[in-house]
């Protein structure tokens, strides 16, 4: 973690925000941004002009819009940017804005490629500006509570989620080499980490298309990964599986030597053991507007959050190892990963959709 610049907010002065990526998460965001009182929405920028109009339009508000962050931020004050683009603009508009001063709040995934995230990081500490992506799921106070169960049944086994859904998205997740694995399954694998307080090692990874998928790459995966708790997490999940669908968050079970904890992903978790959860705080945030509040929070106060680039990277990591494995049918070490991404010019790693 590096020291990054603070700034200030409050009630009587809130921050002035972009939002880069007036899509239909950026739609999302812009409602976030809206219902917060610490920041003030100062513009809105993508580079499909229109897009910005109409989702300016729909807010109800007035603010400038603009294909280039930076210059709105230079022409309307604005002191931070929300990057909710495609993942393959998430380089270079968080590099830019980085360089401007201008700290940034990104959508998942950092970058399209690990070495596109390390180079993040890099300008984040060269630039003394905080990047912080938003692993939005992170602090839903579920995932708060099932891990102060998981705490509760000391040394865990095995970690396994199942995610199967069937969403039509149309645009770029269709088009995607691994659009499961690359846009997806990064949720999952970052709340693994949380939830096991610990890191991946290596992962063993299968992926493959159904014939029936509407997805040009690879709809379903499983992964295997040995954590460094000498757990194993496994993911299971499909992106053409109509009927009996999980949640968004998958299901998740959690086996340790004092019982096991389960998750249907949309209500309380449930455990199974004699033994109680860990008495610890809830999470004070949920989604993205908390993920927004983290961000507003972390810049008035200097102290490093949850998602905070060099802490995210290893979410990336699992993801791009896990295609590493399934593109060459070997087990892939986190740490050859993360050595590879370092020497790679920074965009020709493999998990790139
Ligand atoms: N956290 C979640 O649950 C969640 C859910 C959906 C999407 N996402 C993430 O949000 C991001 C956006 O996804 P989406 O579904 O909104 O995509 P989208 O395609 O609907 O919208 C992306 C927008 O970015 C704009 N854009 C592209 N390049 C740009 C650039 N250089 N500068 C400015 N604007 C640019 C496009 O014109 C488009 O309007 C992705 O990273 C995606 O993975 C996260």
């Amino acid at each position: 973690m590096n020291a990054f610049a603070t700034l200030p907010s409050s009630v009587d002065d809130p921050l002035p925000v972009l939002c880069v990526g007036a899509g239909s998460m950026g739609r999302a965001w812009l409602a976030a941004v809206q219902a917060d009182p610490l920041v003030r929405l100062a513009g809105v920028v993508d580079i499909d002009q229109d897009a910005a109009r109409t989702a300016v339009a729909d807010l109800g508000m007035d603010v400038p819009i603009g294909a280039d962050a930076v210059a709105v931020a230079a022409a309307t004050g604005a002191r931070a940017i929300v990057n909710v683009t495609v993942p393959a603009a998430h380089l270079p508009v968080t590099m830019a804005a980085l360089r401007a001063g201008l700290p940034v709040l990104g959508e998942k995934p950092a970058a399209s490629t690990l070495a596109e995230a390390v180079r993040l990081a890099t300008v984040a500490e060269q630039t003394g500006q905080l990047f912080m992506v938003s692993q939005s799921r992170r602090w839903n106070p579920r995932v708060f509570a099932l891990r102060a169960m998981v705490e509760g049944l000391g040394a865990v086994g095995s970690v396994t989620t199942e995610f199967f859904r069937a969403p039509r998205f149309g645009g770029f997740r269709d088009q995607m080499r691994q659009p499961l694995l690359v846009d997806m399954a990064i949720h999952s694998f970052d709340t693994a980490r949380f939830l096991l307080a610990a890191e991946p090692v290596s992962v063993t990874c299968q992926s493959w298309n159904p014939s029936w998928s509407w997805y040009r790459g690879d709809a379903n995966a499983s992964a295997v990964f040995e954590m460094s708790d000498g757990a194993r997490y496994t993911y299971v999940g499909s992106w053409c599986a109509a009927g009996a669908e999980t949640s968004w968050n998958g299901t998740w079970r959690i086996s340790g030597e004092k019982g096991s904890a389960h998750w249907d992903g949309d209500h309380d978790p449930e455990l199974a053991s004699d033994h109680p959860p860990l008495d610890r705080p809830a999470s004070p945030y949920s989604g993205i507007a908390g993920a927004l509040q983290v961000f507003v929070e972390a810049l008035r106060t200097g102290v490093a959050p949850m998602g905070e680039i060099h802490e995210n990277l290893m979410s990336l990591a699992m993801v791009e190892a896990a295609v590493e494995s399934a593109d060459t049918g070997v087990a892939v070490t986190l740490a050859d990963v993360f050595t590879r991404a370092r020497e790679l010019p920074p965009t020709s790693t493999a998990a790139s959709g």
